[in-house]
């Protein structure tokens, strides 16, 4: 498989990144850091979670956030949406996709969703329905794909099992997720193979925390794939409240250093992503976690 041309990168910072932090994020902050991002060149941006604020209160701002956005032509803004409740939220801010959020476990899914995998896929049937009567575009994701924080290891068999369920339900988009970060090249192409076996590869990607710093050699085991689509967070922002000692996604500055060196056009200018990236940081107060825009950063100071 010849290594793809163009990367479609999502960046998934105001959402995976800032539903972690522990201190609260004014709306008007994160609406900043997604006009950061669009001003980069980012063509698909997860803004928030339409999830109960008693579980994941950070994401308690997501009308606010979805309707305070100038959207940009050809910019897509996608939300998690768990349930019917979310989507009838999520509605009203008219998304232009939806994520419906599983897992290959069962432990992490009854500890970030509160059911069975069985029961998520009954729940999320209704929402993928809806949600295409609505002509949104639905993305499923795989969390704990290679393995979990509560059960370890993780088979591919898991994976598959469950991106066929979610095939069947009519999900559009398979997102096979490193929540925790453990993979390495052949185990992360071993989970992608297997949602690979269910959709073709315009349909899924890539979701990987850089937890023990292989995200990024996951992605290049991905590419050898044909898979051309990632998750990345900007500022290497992130970690799921539910995935303990989990960090972050892998930061959108190095896979964009990455694919750029390998003249892999992700229509992404690098300097305004560590713009977007520096500002969010800075209101953190905490540099970027990411080795190119650290780089980047020391070499404009010097
Ligand atoms: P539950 O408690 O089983 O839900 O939670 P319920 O239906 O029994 O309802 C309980 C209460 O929650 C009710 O309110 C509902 O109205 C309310 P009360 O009557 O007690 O006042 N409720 C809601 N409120 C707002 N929006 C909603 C909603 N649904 C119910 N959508 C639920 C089930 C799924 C809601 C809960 O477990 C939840 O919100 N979980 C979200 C967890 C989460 O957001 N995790 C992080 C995102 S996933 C992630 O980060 C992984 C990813 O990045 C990929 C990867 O890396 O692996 C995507
Ligand atoms: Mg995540």
């Amino acid at each position: 498989m010849p290594i793809p041309s163009k990367v479609k990168l999502v960046d998934v910072g105001p959402r995976d990144g800032l539903q972690n932090e522990q201190e609260p994020v004014p709306a008007a902050v994160k609406i900043a850091l997604v006009h950061g991002l669009q001003e980069a060149g980012l063509k698909e941006i997860e803004v928030t979670s339409f999830v109960s604020p008693k579980w994941v209160p950070q994401m308690a701002d997501n009308a606010e956030v979805m309707t305070g956005i100038a959207r940009q032509p050809g910019v897509r803004y996608s939300v998690l949406t768990p349930n019917m409740k979310g989507l009838e939220a999520a509605l009203a801010s008219k998304p232009d996709e939806i994520v419906v959020f599983g897992a290959a476990s069962e432990a992490f899914s009854q500890r970030n969703i509160n059911c069975s995998i069985a029961e998520s896929i009954e729940r999320f049937a209704p929402v993928v329905r809806a949600a295409r009567e609505h002509g949104i575009h639905v993305r499923g994701a795989v969390s704990v794909a290679v393995g979990c924080p509560y059960e370890g290891e993780v088979s591919p068999e898991s994976v598959g099992r469950v991106a066929r369920m979610m095939k069947e339900i009519g999900v559009q988009h398979c997102g096979v997720a490193d929540t925790i970060g453990v993979g390495t090249p052949r185990k992360v192409q071993a989970a992608m193979e297997a949602a690979l076996q269910h959709y073709a590869i315009d349909e899924v990607s890539g979701h990987f925390h850089d937890t023990y710093g292989q995200a990024l050699v996951n992605t290049l085991a991905c590419l050898e794939l044909g898979i051309w689509q990632f998750d990345a967070s900007v500022a290497g922002l992130g970690g799921c409240p539910y995935a303990k000692g989990a960090t972050g996604n892998v930061a959108t500055e190095d896979l964009v250093y990455l694919l750029r060196g390998m003249d892999i056009e992700t229509g992404i200018d690098l300097d305004k992503l560590v713009d977007a990236g520096k500002a969010i940081s800075d209101f953190l107060g905490r540099k970027p976690n990411s080795r190119a825009a650290t780089a980047i950063l020391n070499k404009r100071s010097a």
